[in-house]
Formats: structure tokens, C-alpha cells, sequence
């Protein structure tokens, strides 16, 4: 891999610009680059993403040949990222819509066995491949989150991601209020100064 080449992805699934998963993704860019990782940042709602629709044709393929959208410019990025941070704020309990639509075309990296229902592995597994994952939402309580960490969380290790650290920060409504939560700030800092030491710089 050349010198400059990105180390580590971040991928922001909200829908609102400068809200509070960007907040956390910039906070994560500056820890990773201050410990001497290369981090790019996407933001899915910049990208036009379509749904998979499951015509399997990806099997064949290896990649997605039923939508020449988006994905197309970030499989390669996913691809030379040793390291994934993906945050989503949580819409009704769950990951946003743009998150499930990103992870859904990842697809295209399982391979399976002839037989269905059989054996599967990816692709992408067996790289060294590292993860952290958060979320963010309005409520509190914990169970206003609910499913949104595992719905991270298990696609991403299905993927071949090992998890490092998944943070979930209760609390925030107003746009942008986590920068004024230092508490969460340094959860994602201390989480992707492991990161870069563990992908090796
Ligand atoms: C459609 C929608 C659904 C939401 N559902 C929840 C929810 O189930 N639980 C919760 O605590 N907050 C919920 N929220 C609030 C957001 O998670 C919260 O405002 C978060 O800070 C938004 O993050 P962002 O600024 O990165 O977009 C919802 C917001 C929207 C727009």
C-alpha cells in the first residue's frame, strides 16, 4: 500500500448537515490524524444510494451491475480502508435509512456456496480489518436507542470488521450540541487512537 493511501474510513449516516454524527466524525478525524493515520470522511447523504433490491447478480458479478450509483465510488474507498468508523444517529430505534441502504449494497462482498441455503464468508475478511462504530440520538434512556449499535455491529463482523470500540451517546437533540459533551468527545477520541495503533501506521 503507498504512503499516502487512506488508512481509515469514516462514514457519517445522518441526514443533517453539521449535525451530531459529523460532529463526532470530525472529532474522530482530528484524533486519528493527530496519532498519524490518513482518514478520509464520507457522509452517505451525499451520495446517491439506491436499495438493494436482491436480484443476486452480485454472486456472479462481484460487484453491483444492477445500480451504477454511489457504492461505485465508495467500494473502492471500503476496500483500501483497513480501518471503518461508521455512525449513525438513531431514527426509530434503528440505524437511518441511508446506513441500511450503505451496509445492504455491501452485499456484493459475500461470497456463498452453490447450494442455498449453504456456507458464506466475504471477501473482506481475514484483512486485519477494524471497526468503531456509534450512535447517537435524542432520548436518555437506553432503550430509546435500542437496536442501533447491533444494527451495526453485526453486518460489519459478518463483513470480516472486528469491532474495536462502540459508543453510544444518549442525550443530544439540538444540532451539533455533542461538541459541547466532552465526555462522548473523548470516548471517540480514546477509540480511534486504539484504531490507529491497531492498523499499524
Ligand atoms: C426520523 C427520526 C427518528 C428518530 N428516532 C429517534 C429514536 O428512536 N430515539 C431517539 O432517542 N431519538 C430519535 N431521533 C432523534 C435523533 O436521533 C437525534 O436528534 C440525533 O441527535 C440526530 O443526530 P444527527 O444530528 O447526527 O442527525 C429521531 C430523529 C428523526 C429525525
Amino acid at each position: 500500500m503507498g504512503k499516502d493511501a487512506v488508512r481509515i474510513l469514516g462514514v457519517s449516516g445522518s441526514p443533517r448537515k453539521g449535525g451530531n454524527t459529523d460532529a463526532l466524525l470530525d472529532r474522530a478525524a482530528i484524533s486519528a490524524r493527530s496519532a498519524g493515520a490518513s482518514m478520509e470522511l464520507v457522509h452517505l447523504r451525499d451520495y446517491v444510494i439506491q436499495p438493494c433490491v436482491g436480484c443476486e447478480q452480485c454472486r456472479k458479478d462481484l460487484t453491483c451491475t444492477r445500480f451504477y450509483d454511489g457504492m461505485h465510488l465508495l467500494y473502492p474507498k471500503i476496500e483500501q480502508a483497513k480501518g471503518l468508523v461508521l455512525g449513525s444517529p438513531t431514527h426509530h430505534y434503528n440505524v437511518t435509512a441511508w446506513v441500511k441502504a450503505f451496509i445492504d449494497r455491501l452485499y456484493p462482498y459475500y461470497e456463498f456456496s452453490r447450494q442455498r441455503p449453504g456456507p458464506w464468508r466475504s471477501r473482506l475478511s481475514g484483512q486485519g480489518r477494524v471497526a468503531v462504530t456509534f450512535e447517537v440520538c435524542e432520548q436518555c434512556d437506553p432503550s430509546e436507542s435500542s437496536f442501533t449499535l447491533a444494527a451495526l455491529r453485526k453486518p460489519l463482523e459478518a463483513l470480516g470488521y472486528e469491532t474495536l470500540a462502540e459508543i453510544s451517546v444518549l442525550g443530544h437533540f439540538r444540532k451539533a450540541a455533542v461538541r459541547e459533551d466532552p465526555a462522548a468527545l473523548e470516548r471517540v477520541s480514546s477509540a480511534m487512537k486504539r484504531m490507529a495503533g491497531e492498523i499499524g501506521l
